[in-house]
């Protein structure tokens, strides 16, 4: 009974009505030109459902839910009081092995799970260790992949100040860069920011928003302890 309603209320969470589900029950209207346009582009040319699939087991959700390398930045706290809490790995301790920590298999090196990209918009940075705060430069990221890895501006990127002072190496990552993303296509600007638009608003559910989460913390417990506080509800 507790893991039932547990889940009751793991599914009261679930916000998965954007303008893409309305436009596919029939409410035409329901998306933007533009976020059409960059429908098309991710469904198409794009290539992006190749890994962030709608179809079968992945139940709408924008993942395959599958491991890949995609080339992500390798950033990484200091380790010590006052600092990280988690030693990182490889020789000099500034790599994250993804997958193959669980595995101990390093054909398994650098792989992380596909993201599912509902209501992407709504967060503060991207990829599994937030190395772009930009959506714009999480999507540029897969569409030029070595540049943006090998050109990376952890400040530019706009990540926390504690986490541009060491960055893992890239080359053995993308050694490993998994082949899809090896033949990107290429898309005009205009394509982009279509694709862009599609992805911000056109999977958006406005129930996801903050003030709707802020809303379920209760004010007072039964046990008499105080509630968490959340920095983002107050
Ligand atoms: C080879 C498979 C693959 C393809 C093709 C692909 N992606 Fe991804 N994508 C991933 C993986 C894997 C991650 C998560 C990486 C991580 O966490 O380090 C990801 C993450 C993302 C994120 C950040 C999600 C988050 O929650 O931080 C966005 C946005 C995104 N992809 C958009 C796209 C778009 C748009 C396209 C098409 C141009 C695309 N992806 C094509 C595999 C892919």
């Amino acid at each position: 009974m507790f893991g039932r309603a547990i889940a009751e209320f793991e599914f009261s969470l679930i916000a998965a009505d954007a303008p893409i589900d309305r436009f596919a029950r029939g409410q035409h209207a329901a998306m933007s030109i533009a976020e059409k346009e960059g429908a098309l582009v991710f469904f198409g040319k794009g290539k992006c459902v190749a890994c962030h699939a709608v179809a079968g087991q992945s139940n709408e959700m924008f993942s395959d839910f599958q491991m890949h390398v995609i080339g992500v930045p390798q950033i990484a706290p200091e380790f010590g009081v006052g600092k990280g809490n988690v030693i990182f790995d490889g020789l000099n301790e500034n790599e994250d092995f993804g997958l193959e920590q669980i595995t101990s298999d390093p054909a398994d090196r650098y792989r992380f799970r596909t993201s599912p990209l509902r209501n992407i918009a709504l967060q503060p940075a991207f990829f599994h260790n937030g190395a772009f705060t930009r959506l714009e430069d999480a999507i540029q990221h897969h569409l030029h992949v070595f540049e943006s890895a090998r050109n990376y501006d952890p400040i530019r990127a706009g990540v926390a100040a504690d986490l541009t002072l060491r960055l893992g190496p890239i080359e053995p990552v993308l050694a490993r860069l998994d082949p899809l993303l090896l033949d990107p296509p290429s898309l005009t600007p205009e394509e982009f920011e279509n694709l862009v638009t599609f992805v911000r608003t056109g999977l958006l559910d406005k129930h996801a928003a903050r003030e709707n989460l802020c809303s379920l913390i209760p004010d007072t417990l039964p046990s008499g302890m105080e509630p968490l506080q959340f920095e983002e509800c107050r």
